[in-house]
């Protein structure tokens, strides 16, 4: 079932995507080495509760957290542990809200210190692909078009791998609603999409193979081969013409610049 956003319920779901954009950006002010992703956990969960919102991550299907912070070869939906964070960490951190009956959910992925110029690169292109994808997202283009453009980029001309088992989603009422938004695909294929449609891109794509493992923790997905990970993810809701990006990542890039402790110098 796919449910179509009024203009009102959209403005509503920006909110969400906007605060879950302001906690990635406080991750960005604060991360640095030594530091544990459970305590980056605990910043990002005072920071939702502080702003009048639900972490809606936490008990969704029996998750246990309030984010999910995946470290190098964990692609996504890590469980924040007491690691210390060290020089040359790729970290994803996926954050949800739950604000005025709406879901958000995004995603960045920062590095810790300095990195390889081959995982700069991972990232950049990873970025990269989600806004290809993004600018698919128009009304009567179908989600295989987005689809398409993501694995084009990463899997064709990049040679990276493009994760199968998990998709991006429609968002609103609900954190995982229809239709699913798979990184890979046919171009022309899939639901058509239409004006009020809200969905979440985001590519998870992988330094080496693409094939995964699930962690003992029944959770956290890993790289195969134990190469890194790149995730980024974005709330679009579909418009004729332009898309509509309701999260933003202008502050989290912003503070990712004036981090001393963060590599930025990828994009
Ligand atoms: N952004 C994640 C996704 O779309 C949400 C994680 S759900 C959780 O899959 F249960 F892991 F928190
Ligand atoms: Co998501």
């Amino acid at each position: 079932m796919i449910y179509y956003k009024t203009q009102a319920e959209v403005e509503l779901m920006r909110g969400s995507s906007l605060l879950v954009s302001a906690t990635l950006a406080e991750v960005a002010r604060i991360l640095k080495p030594g530091m544990t992703t459970l305590e980056v956990d605990a910043i990002a969960e005072k920071f939702i509760l502080d702003n009048k919102a639900v972490p809606n991550f936490k008990n969704y299907k029996g998750y246990p957290f309030a984010t999910c912070i995946s470290v190098n070869d964990a692609i996504v939906h890590g469980f924040p542990n007491d690691v210390p964070l060290k020089n040359g960490d790729v970290v994803s951190v996926d954050v949800g809200v739950y604000k005025n009956g709406f879901h958000g959910d995004s995603a960045y992925t920062f590095a810790i210190g300095s990195i390889s110029d081959e995982v700069k690169q991972l990232l950049r292109v990873t970025k990269e692909s989600l806004n290809l994808g993004i600018e698919k997202a128009i009304t009567n283009n179908r989600v295989g078009d987005i689809s398409f453009a993501i694995q084009e980029y990463t899997e064709k001309k990049h040679k990276y791998g493009v994760v199968r088992e998990l998709v991006g989603h429609g968002l609103g009422k609900s954190l995982h609603e229809d239709p699913q938004v798979p990184n890979y695909g046919k171009r022309g294929s899939g639901q058509k999409l239409r004006d009020g449609l809200v969905i979440a891109i985001e590519p998870m794509i992988n330094l080496g193979k693409k094939e995964v493992y699930y962690d003992d923790d029944g959770w956290t997905v890993r790289t195969k081969d134990g190469l890194p990970s790149a995730h980024y993810e974005h709330n679009v809701c579909i418009r004729k013409g332009t898309p509509d990006v309701l999260s933003s990542f202008t502050e989290i890039e912003k503070n990712e610049k004036a981090n001393p402790h963060l590599d930025s110098s990828y994009f």
